[in-house]
């Protein structure tokens, strides 16, 4: 399978998909406390995007080549955990940071979007994690355009976070979206300037930065999903849908309350 080039109605409903999507993390985000569970924020999104937006949630059941169904309609990932962390009845707590990522279905087209939140106060490195990884998601946003190449994204990441001490996680990338939760090309989130497939107008991916405190190296539980740093360390993540246009891109999962683009 080669990379799809969305048609302007394709466009058009991935812009619907990935709005609900962002809107889902709008809505989540005054329960993210204290005393929560993930499992109640799981069953909160997916109330809300089955009954009100009357959309999927498409990580349920999502089985891709020899993974286990995933059980949840959400992925939460607290604190060293670095991805697909799966709801429980673990009940938040004052400091922890927790990702929630948010997969919705709407018309049979996908929008795939992340952020990190803050239980309570955050510890100084935990927020600055969380910015830096924020940060690293836009640096990567920002080389969008047609004719820029894969590399250019995942260079722009790389070399902005590691010369601050932190790590690129390698085994996860970013993924064409569509009709398909993941599609081609990976988008790697480290590597060389002009390297790896040049950008067309009107392909559609994900850029979703995973960057950890300590060491890249990771590994994954026994539940067949979570991944966790191996070295314990916090691992912080963001994730957009975009859309590559003549002049650059757009952000295909915003919403009135996504975090503001930072300034540089
Ligand atoms: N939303 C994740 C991504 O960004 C994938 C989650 S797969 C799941 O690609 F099954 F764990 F939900
Ligand atoms: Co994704
Ligand atoms: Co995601």
């Amino acid at each position: 399978m080669s990379v799809s080039i969305k048609t302007s109605e394709e466009i058009r409903k991935m812009r619907i998909a990935g709005r609900l999507t962002s809107e889902v993390l709008d809505y989540i985000t005054p329960f993210v406390q204290p005393g929560v569970t993930t499992n109640e924020l799981d069953k909160l999104c997916h109330d809300l995007i089955v009954d009100v937006q009357q959309a999927i949630p498409a990580p349920l059941h999502y089985a891709p080549g020899g993974h286990t169904p995933y059980p949840k309609s959400i992925c939460t990932s607290i604190n060293h955990q670095v991805c697909h962390g799966i709801p429980s009845d673990k009940v938040l707590k004052n400091g922890d940071i927790v990702n929630l990522d948010i997969t919705v279905i709407k018309d049979g087209f996908h929008g795939d979007s992340s952020r990190m939140f803050y239980v309570g106060e955050p510890s100084i490195q935990a927020r600055r994690l969380c910015e830096v990884t924020y940060q690293s998601l836009w640096r990567g946003i920002r080389v969008v355009k047609r004719g820029a190449y894969l590399g250019d994204i995942g260079h722009a990441i790389q070399s902005f976070v590691e010369p601050l001490g932190y790590s690129v996680v390698r085994e996860f990338c970013g993924h064409g979206i569509g009709q398909r939760f993941h599609e081609e090309p990976q988008v790697l989130h480290y590597g060389r300037p002009r390297t790896g497939m040049k950008l067309e107008t009107g392909m559609t991916f994900t850029i979703e930065p995973m960057i950890n405190v300590g060491k890249a190296a990771i590994k994954q539980l026994g539940d067949g999903w979570t991944v966790v740093t191996k070295d314990h360390s916090l691992s912080a993540q963001y994730e957009h849908t975009i859309l590559v246009t003549d002049s650059g891109f757009e952000v295909l999962t915003l919403s009135d309350g996504c975090p503001p683009p930072p300034l540089v």
